[in-house]
């Protein structure tokens, strides 16, 4: 069987003509106008495209119109979500994993994309959810004192469960707490390092000789939630097939994963892959939580919000009236309209801000309005839910438990 770990050097997209994409799981940089170029990356990483005969199957088999984050393109790629379709037509189980690194207890809104995608996603097939928060890799990576990373993980905990998951169906654990509590999760984790060599993990990661050890053997992981024996007190010791949804820029592990998957007995895991959350100066990079500029936090007011977009948010319109409504704008390049294509769900409404800011009938300014209306309620209500979510909840959601999907041999 041909291996479909690809070596980090060969992930940078090398276009004939345009600049060099380069994606990994810690750099994510464009030099193009409109971002990364995800067709390209497909090829590269070996994936499929999400196309029309896959939404329309989706429709068809689950009977509930796809999700706009999936009608638009912003989950782009997948590996073998016809088999996860398939299952699902059958009536046979599978499970859900994603999961985040905890690196500051400011979240932005473009950390909330795969949580709401994954919320949908658990509602639609009414099946089992782990989230795994990696405050081990984020200690290791960002030199964060181990207590400190535990603490950001219950933070953290607490806006994922603000995107409304389901106590009876969702385990939202702590690397830094779960795993050694849980001789599963360790018993698999060696079974993975016993069959990935060192070799293998720097031609994935590209880590070197003076790295951390931690940083090499963290891949693994990572990628034993994609085999449900991770989770006796979840699946008994069913071995059921695993969906995870994620940024493109995690699939490093998951090709990983899926290359371990025969020799641990499992089937491969199935994934779907996100495009990038734009950052408010534009698309050539994806918004980060330590440039306050670049995002929107989940923290921030009202008029940190209307402020920001109006500062910051890079604009594809002219540069005065008279040229924007001769000329038009570009939404392809407009953030203000990239990030309406998230939060907009509405396809007619925003499909006629497209037509009147292409045609130059809408200005920035009108735009850019759209778009705070729209975050301010988003983030408003998500705070308003988040004061709901007490310490003894997150306990709740933190307890390895029977999620009442226990399978019975
Ligand atoms: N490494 C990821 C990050 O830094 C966190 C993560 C762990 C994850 N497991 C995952 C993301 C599974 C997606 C799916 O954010």
């Amino acid at each position: 069987m041909e291996s479909e770990t690809v070596g980090i050097e060969k992930l940078e997209v090398n276009g004939d003509s345009s600049p060099e994409d380069v994606v990994t799981p810690w750099t994510v940089e464009s030099t193009n106008d409109t971002g990364i170029d995800y067709d390209k990356l497909i090829k590269k990483f070996g994936s499929s495209k999400i196309d029309q005969e896959l939404l329309d199957r989706f429709e068809k088999i689950t009977g509930k119109p796809c999700h706009h984050f999936l009608r638009r393109g912003i989950f782009f790629s997948h590996r073998d979500m016809h088999t996860v379709l398939n299952l699902y037509e059958q009536g046979k189980p599978f499970y859900l994993y994603t999961g985040r690194g905890p690196s500051s207890d400011a979240m932005h809104v473009g950390h909330m994309i795969p949580f709401v995608f994954c919320k949908w996603l658990q509602d639609v097939f009414n099946v089992p959810l782990v989230i795994q928060l990696t405050d081990d890799e984020k200690s290791i990576w960002k030199n964060i004192k181990i207590e400190d990373a535990i603490k950001l993980s219950y933070e953290n905990a607490k806006d994922i469960i603000a995107c409304g998951f389901d106590l009876n169906k969702t385990f939202i654990f702590s690397n830094l707490e779960h795993v050694g509590s849980n001789p599963a999760f360790y018993q698999n984790m060696i079974r993975i390092q016993k069959s990935v060599t060192f070799n293998q993990i720097k031609g994935i990661f590209g880590f070197g000789d003076s790295d951390p050890v931690g940083k090499i053997a963290f891949p693994p992981t990572q990628a034993v939630p994609a085999f449900s024996s991770t989770f006796p007190f979840i699946f008994g010791d069913a071995k059921l097939p695993c969906l995870i949804p994620c940024g493109i820029d995690q699939d490093p592990y998951f090709r990983m994963s899926r290359d371990v998957a025969p020799k641990m007995g499992f089937p491969k895991p199935a994934l779907l892959h996100s495009s990038f959350f734009p950052a408010l100066q534009g698309s050539q990079t994806k918004m980060s939580a330590s440039d306050i500029n670049s995002a929107i936090f989940l923290t921030d007011t009202p008029k940190q919000i209307k402020n920001k977009i109006n500062k910051h948010a890079f604009s594809g319109g002219q540069t005065t009236v008279e040229e924007h409504r001769k000329l038009g704008g570009n939404c392809d390049i407009d953030i203000s309209y990239q990030w309406l294509r998230f939060f907009l769900e509405d396809d007619d409404k925003l499909s006629e801000i497209r037509k009147n800011y292409t045609s130059g009938a809408l200005l920035t300014g009108e735009l850019k309005q759209e778009l705070i209306k729209i975050l301010q309620e988003v983030v408003g209500s998500h705070q308003e839910r988040r004061k709901t979510i007490t310490d003894d909840l997150v306990k709740e959601f933190m307890k390895p438990r029977d999620l009442g999907f226990v399978l019975k041999k």
